[in-house]
């Protein structure tokens, strides 16, 4: 019989976010640091047989679907070869990674025959220099060329994820909106969350709510039904588009009620919520010798403890969106 985590408030926990890495070869301003800030070190980072294991244990509790996220994953060495091992693990259905998309425009075939099912690119700019002036590096086109060669090779649905920050690049959400006319990507709008240590505002009014009325001026918009891995996002289709738009709103609309994840990082830590620097430690005990049971009881804690939901306006996090992977 399948196992299943189930959390206090009866929510069934199914989905594994893992951060490879911390290191990102871009430095998007609202999610790291202006100033020079220390990464993990090697020796404290999970090898990738222990993030196999890892992943082995989750997946004989009820873990169903695993996606890898940074800093930037593929800015760490063995990724494809790790995704086409990870692929190959009874028991997972879904194998998806978030991207910045900037290093894998030739790879992404070798990717789909890897095993990798699904792709979220990040992409907060259509315009080229913008894009630089956010992220620090000019690689616009390399990320053009990901988001065509994923629809091309059909890592459908190819999902664009765009943070919104008044100011930078407020003007283009209609813009971005328009891709769904000619191309069946989902754009997905993230409000922007005041965490970790990068050096956004303390506040974005590009909320939920204008987002929906200014979309609603491009053509009447119909909910699309949710399906078992959307996540938080409340999907709408424009009339006449291929594509579809897709809403996160952390700060507006609290999803904490269907939440159904937990997040690995790099060094090793269960976090039940990205939002809380509650943490269970599982790398003290993999290097301690620990047993597969053992490691399956911290599991179980991690899920044992995950909070109703979360708060932003009471506290913030410390620990930076790069280090837990978004
Ligand atoms: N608020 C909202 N989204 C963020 N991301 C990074 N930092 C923030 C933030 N402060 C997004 C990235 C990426 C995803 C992993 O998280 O743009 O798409
Ligand atoms: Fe890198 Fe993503 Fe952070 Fe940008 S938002 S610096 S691409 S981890």
């Amino acid at each position: 019989m399948k196992q299943t985590l189930t959390d206090r408030y009866d929510r069934t926990i199914d989905y594994l976010r893992i951060s490879v890495t911390d290191r990102c070869n871009l430095r998007c301003s609202y999610c790291v640091p202006p100033t020079p800030f220390a990464h993990m070190k090697h020796t404290d980072i999970l090898s990738y047989e222990e993030l196999i294991r890892l992943v082995r244990v989750g997946v004989s509790l009820g873990i169903r679907k695993v996606r890898l996220t940074g800093g930037e994953p593929f800015a760490r060495k063995g990724l494809i070869d790790f995704i086409r091992e990870l692929a190959d693990l009874e028991g997972l259905e879904d194998l998806a990674v978030t991207t910045n998309g900037t290093l894998i425009a030739d790879e992404i075939q070798t990717l789909k025959d890897a095993g990798l099912t699904r792709i979220n690119i990040s992409l907060d700019s259509l315009k080229p220099e913008r894009f630089a002036k956010i992220t620090g590096k000019d690689l616009f086109t390399e990320v053009k060329r990901t988001i065509r060669g994923a629809l091309d090779a059909g890592l459908a649905p190819v999902k664009i994820n765009t943070v919104l920050l008044d100011g930078v690049n407020g003007d283009e959400v209609e813009d971005f909106a328009r891709l769904t006319f000619d191309h069946p990507v989902q754009i997905r709008f993230i409000e922007y969350m005041p965490i970790g240590k990068g050096s956004g505002p303390e506040h974005s009014d590009l909320q939920a709510p204008a987002i929906t009325r200014r979309l609603e001026a491009l053509g009447p918009l119909t909910r699309v039904l949710r399906s078992a891995y959307d996540g938080p996002a409340v999907r709408f289709k424009i009339e006449g588009a291929q594509g579809e738009i897709g809403l996160i709103s952390p700060m507006t609309n609290h999803f904490c009620a269907t939440c159904n994840r937990l997040r690995l990082t790099a060094d090793g830590h269960l976090r039940p919520c990205l939002l809380s620097d509650t943490k269970v430690d599982l790398m003290e005990a993999l290097r301690s010798g620990a047993d597969n049971e053992a490691l399956a009881s911290l599991f179980r804690h991690a899920v044992a403890i995950k909070g109703k939901q979360h708060d932003l306006s009471g506290h913030t996090v410390n620990d930076m969106m790069s280090s837990i992977g978004g």
